[in-house]
């Protein structure tokens, strides 16, 4: 295609001229999903080799989009992290469906804005709809309320400004935190567990650090519930104001889910607001045989979750549901005149402006209500049943192994952490930290699998999160393997 055709006049491609674009692209997605099982999952190349490819100076004079998208082969996909890889096993990251691709292409070409709904008539209706298809998986009432959000981290903010404002007993939107006789307002978590997001969100909001009061945890790492009542009455004996608990529904290194049910009396009690953070796994709330850990997740006033990570939809959908939509009006309703300029009538809707922290909003909901469609509830609990079944494996092998120390019980979810321990270095946890560092380094550099670690009481362990829906027992096993390999190879 002759350059001219491709840029100038500077205005929209000519129909062929752009389906063509488009076919070119789709062929390169699905060539991207036709190699996803086989490819390494990191790159392994360093920042500053990156970099070096995309230090580009401005575009002055246009270019022919043929030549921007061949980019994508030669530069942007051998330069890339493959999350879909059935052997990426970091952090706590999803490994994107194909529908929700096409739904992020569908959702950017209507380029609809989801804060009100004269600029987004259909789509503020898929995404309340989503939300209430949400709100049944988790055994909320489908009249609950909730939106989506970029990430787990910015739904726990948002849950935690929510509760704040419900809880305060000031004119918190007028005065704020600085009200004189403002007392500090606390929250209450499980210590070993407490996920970042928290720290950030306390920061945020301008509570403070000091305001995240983390409660010693049970064995199995949920929240002692006994020491948080303990820790709430003296709390309250000098001086502090507690306002809001919050649930693990699935932590971040081990999985576990906190008594919801134990919580949420807790919460009732003394007037709290409880969250639970499922960013993980809330979701797994579809499964019946996990239905007694989450007894009482129904009690919460708001739960966040990732539908990035278990529900595998593209990067970023996460969603804050709460029992009662008017909490979310309470905390974010804006009063700009030129926002509800036109006089109420017919074509007055919800304006998702006035229940959460953003004006303009892309359209997440599309790739999930996508998902939902096409998998169904019958195919997630397929999925999630898979990737429990893959940690449930992996403990196995580290429990018939001498090599490897078991660290955390049986794994109720897809996050899994353990450690190599031969008998011989059992005494030396320095050394042991060391060779288990360089045991996620070396299969990462390798390009055997992607592998972090983190820290289980203290002591450094390799931590495999297999939420996705293409990891299979036999990446498990061959990714054991190759640990056990290089754990032999280096000690
Ligand atoms: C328990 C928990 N909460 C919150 C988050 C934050 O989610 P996001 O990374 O989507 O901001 C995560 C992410 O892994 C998580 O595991």
């Amino acid at each position: 295609m002759p350059t001219t055709d491709a840029t100038a006049p500077f205005v929209d491609l000519p129909a062929e001229s752009f389906r063509a674009l488009g076919h070119e692209a789709i062929d390169l997605i699905t060539q991207f999903f036709a190699d996803i099982n086989e490819v390494a999952p990191f790159p392994a190349r360093t920042p500053a080799d990156v970099r070096a490819l995309f230090d580009l100076r401005l575009p002055t004079a246009g270019e022919d989009p043929h030549t921007i998208l061949a980019d994508w082969s030669t530069k942007i996909l051998p330069n890339s992290s493959v999350l879909g890889s059935p052997r990426w096993f970091g952090f706590v990251n999803g490994s994107g469906n194909q529908i929700g691709a096409i739904a992020d292409a569908l959702a950017s070409a209507l380029n609809a804005n989801l804060g009100g709904w004269k600029a987004s008539p259909a789509a503020t209706e898929i995404e309340r709809r989503t939300i209430a298809w949400l709100s049944e998986m988790i055994g909320y009432a489908p009249d609950a309320g909730g939106l989506f959000l970029s990430g787990g981290t910015m739904a726990n903010m948002a849950a935690l400004r929510t509760a704040l404002r419900s809880k305060a007993t000031w004119d918190l939107a007028a005065e704020g935190l600085q009200a004189s006789g403002a007392r500090r307002m606390t929250i209450y978590m499980a210590d070993h567990e407490t996920h970042v997001s928290f720290q950030g969100a306390v920061d945020f909001l301008g509570l403070g650090q000091q305001a995240l009061r983390k409660v010693p945890s049970n064995a199995d790492f949920t929240i002692d519930v006994a020491a948080l009542e303990a820790m709430l009455d003296a709390d309250i004996a000098a001086g502090m104001t507690p306002f809001c608990i919050v649930g693990h529904g699935g932590s971040i290194n081990v999985g576990a889910f906190d008594d919801f049910d134990a919580l949420a009396d807790v919460a009732a009690r003394r007037n709290l607001w409880f969250h639970v953070d499922g960013a993980c796994g809330a979701l797994g709330a579809i499964l019946p045989e996990l239905a007694a850990h989450f007894r009482g997740m129904d009690r919460a006033d708001s739960v966040s979750f990732d539908a990035h990570k278990w529900l595998g939809t593209p990067y970023e959908a996460a969603c804050l549901l709460v029992r009662n939509p008017d909490s979310l009006q309470q905390a974010f309703v804006t009063h700009a005149t030129y926002l509800l300029s036109s006089t109420p009538s017919e074509y007055t809707g919800f304006n998702y402006f006035d229940y959460g922290p953003q004006l303009s909003r892309g359209w997440r909901a599309l790739k999930v209500w996508m998902s939902l469609r096409q998998y169904g509830v019958d195919g997630y609990q397929a999925i999630f049943r898979r990737t429990i079944a893959c940690a449930k494996h992996l403990h196995a092998l580290v429990v018939a192994s001498d090599e490897f120390e078991v660290v955390q019980p049986e794994p109720e979810l897809y996050i899994y952490s353990f450690r190599y321990a031969p008998a011989a270095l059992r005494h030396d946890d320095a050394a042991l930290d060391l060779l288990n560092q360089r045991i996620a380094d070396e299969i990462t550099t390798r390009q055997v699998a992607f592998v972090m670690t983190t820290r289980i009481r203290g002591r450094v362990t390799q931590r495999l999160s297999i939420c996705s829906h293409r990891t299979r027992i036999k990446d498990i096993d061959e990714t054991f393997e190759a640990m056990r390999g290089i754990g032999e190879e280096l000690r």
